[in-house]
């Protein structure tokens, strides 16, 4: 099971695009002036330097809000996720993808309403040699009302596993990557971060460095998680949502034991493990409010 891309529908696609590209830094993949008949006419698709066809999906809409968050399996995980999703009496679609990369499977409605999309088939793509691109996608965090609820719920339907939990959050892995996701202890549901691998912690610096050029400073970072021991760098994206710059997740074995809060707790004026940077408490908490997930299918 791999993290793949999130689709968002957005007002001004092509400004969020812009950014995304020139700013921030990745590849357009395909977009509306392409004309292409092998992704969505109105999306701009943004890919990083990996093997995922795109890692971002901006599709024009009179509203912002996420419409799925994909992820890439077997037929076999898909078959087993939708047998429990359909046990839970969940909302589960199934799917033909139109984005760039198509592929088929389904899309589940988790129970706070997150939209996992979980596809087979999808094509990848030659890799593009670039240091500055992302490589793919790390994470993709959503704010939850309840976070203890949201994480069981992925291991029992999803077969994912909850990797730690703080005072904040609860972490979720789908694979040995320390988490592909998390749930923040929000008291509401939406996106909370798109978080983007790059290569090395040299490709996070030169990010951040890149972001200073064209006047964005970080909203919090550079710094090191506990959780996961990751180098973030989060920023403000223009479009509203919160971007990440992040390397070196943990790897973690199958017998990994989960933390609790008291595990995880920091020396007074310390919330990562450089302490070398300000938080922007309350712009963040209002940019992780601005896309919320909200189903456009009817449940079949
Ligand atoms: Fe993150």
């Amino acid at each position: 099971m791999r993290l793949r891309s999130i689709e968002l529908v957005l007002p001004k696609a092509a400004d969020a695009a812009d950014f995304l590209v020139n700013v921030w830094h990745t590849k357009l993949a395909a977009s509306p002036a392409d004309a292409r008949t092998d992704a969505k006419a109105n999306t701009h698709y943004i890919r990083g330097s990996g093997s995922f066809p795109y890692l971002v999906a901006l599709e024009e809409g009179e509203e912002s809000f996420v419409r799925s968050v994909t992820f890439v399996c077997e037929q076999a995980d898909i078959d087993r996720i939708e047998q429990n999703a359909r046990a839970k009496a969940l909302n589960v679609t199934p799917e033909t993808s139109a984005d760039l990369g198509g592929g088929h499977g389904i899309i589940v409605e988790m129970p706070e309403g997150e939209l996992f999309r979980f596809l087979t088939g999808s094509e990848e793509v030659a890799p593009i040699d670039d240091p500055d691109l992302p490589v793919k996608l790390t994470h993709v965090v959503c704010n939850a009302v309840d976070a203890e609820q949201s994480g069981l719920a992925v291991e029992e339907i999803l077969n994912f596993t909850v990797s730690d939990r703080t005072k904040g959050m609860v972490f979720v892995r789908c694979n040995a990557s320390h988490h592909s996701t998390a749930f923040a202890r929000a008291g509401f549901n939406s996106l909370n971060h798109i978080a983007f691998e790059m290569a090395d912690m040299d490709a996070v610096m030169r990010g951040v460095g890149r972001l200073r050029d064209y006047e964005y400073a970080p909203a919090w970072g550079p710094g090191r998680h506990g959780p996961g021991d990751n180098v973030f760098a989060y920023f403000i994206a223009p479009f509203g949502a919160v971007v990440e710059f992040s390397t070196a997740v943990e790897i973690v074995p199958d017998d990994y034991q989960a933390g609790a809060p008291e595990d995880w707790t920091w020396p007074e004026n310390r919330i990562d493990q450089w302490g070398m940077s300000d938080k922007d408490f309350a712009g963040l908490k209002d940019a992780e409010a601005n896309f919320k997930f909200k189903r456009t299918w009817q449940p079949a």
